[in-house]
């Protein structure tokens, strides 16, 4: 029985996706013509060539460009839609998704226009697809804590429609610490908590999430394994890693895809998970980063199940749906497997 077969059969859930790291060249384009905007490429071709990054940084200056095209409800939506498809395409059945409410409120676009479309793609998502969505609110760790309280403030009319609150940009230089009270408020307020840490950052800033911001789970994380007493941190209180192993390979985390963590992650009993980060950006969805890891690290049936599995362990899915879907992929990969 060969992997593939298990990737693509098996459930899986999303832990670790920004929505606008889903904007595809192609809608990329349309948008800009829709909206009558004059795009620094010359066709789609060179949008895509233009994806060769050193470094976070370098990604994210053009992350933030790209999200311009996105202007009206029918946008999100459609962006939020096309996501949804890919999921169906691979097989992912709950997702936990990301969004930056400050790229598109500072550009004038106010919370009802990006929720709006956002909720009608979500529900048509899951009465068609039979896909859960829950929404990460995620605040701009370049910007300062005041615009972070004023950008929850903001969301008070759709705090129905989010679970957990993030933390992401710019890494290096914006420390944990500085969202200290605006990570209290949120709990306060009745959110989960994530943060993106250790992914350029030091392993000080896991430690930092863990301890000011309280989060349940932390967002890359991989540089965790420099400092073993953090590993067992991590494994002692189930704190869930999400991984990105084709981000990490395109913004330089990693030099190689065989020179990739994630398995020693594993095998420290660190509940570390599969995911796509920013997929048009960084070359593949859900599918595409399992298959990546699974071709570069050789990796065995029963530590991909494991990973599979933890992404439903990792999820803010209540308890009894969690047991639920780690009982039929035991259940299907039993079949699988013949
Ligand atoms: N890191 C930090 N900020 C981000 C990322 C990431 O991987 N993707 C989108 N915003
Ligand atoms: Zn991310």
């Amino acid at each position: 029985m060969s992997c593939s077969k298990l990737i693509n059969g098996l459930p899986k859930a999303e832990l670790h996706l920004h929505i606008e790291g889903t904007l595809e060249p192609q809608m990329m384009w349309d948008l800009a013509n829709k909206h009558k905007i004059t795009l620094p490429f010359k066709n789609v071709e060179a949008i895509a060539q233009a994806y060769q990054f050193n470094n976070l940084q370098s990604f994210l200056d053009l992350y933030y460009q790209g999200a311009d095209v996105l202007r009206d409800e029918e946008d999100f939506y459609a962006l939020m839609w096309a996501y949804f498809l890919r999921c169906k395409n691979d097989n992912v059945v709950h997702t936990e998704i990301m969004f930056d409410p400050q790229t598109h409120t500072a550009r004038g676009i106010p919370y009802s226009v990006f929720m709006n479309g956002f909720r009608r793609a979500i529900a048509q998502a899951k009465a068609e697809l039979n896909i859960s969505c829950y929404l990460i609110l995620s605040f701009l760790r370049h910007l300062s804590e005041t615009e972070a309280f004023a950008t929850l403030e903001q969301a008070h009319p759709y705090y129905s429609d989010i679970t957990a609150i993030g933390l992401d940009s710019a890494e290096l230089g914006n420390p944990p610490t500085k969202f200290t009270a605006v990570f209290e408020k949120a709990r306060a307020l009745g959110f989960k908590c994530v943060a993106h840490a250790g992914e350029e950052g030091p392993p000080e800033y896991v430690w930092q999430a863990l301890t000011y911001l309280k989060v349940d789970r932390i967002d890359h994380g991989v540089r965790s394994l420099e400092d073993a007493k953090l590993i067992a941190y991590l494994r002692q209180h189930k704190v869930p890693l999400t991984v990105c192993p084709l981000s990490n390979l395109k913004l330089k985390v990693v030099s190689d895809m065989n020179q990739h963590p994630i398995l020693l992650l594993l095998k420290e009993e660190v509940i570390v998970t599969v995911n796509a980060d920013d997929p048009s950006y960084f070359g593949g969805y859900m599918n595409a980063n399992l298959t990546a890891v699974k071709q570069s690290l050789g990796m065995q049936n029963e530590q991909l199940i494991r990973l599979i599995k933890n992404s439903f362990r990792g999820s803010f899915l209540p308890e009894a749906e969690k047991i639920s879907w780690l009982n039929k992929i035991d259940q299907l990969a039993a079949e699988l497997l013949g």
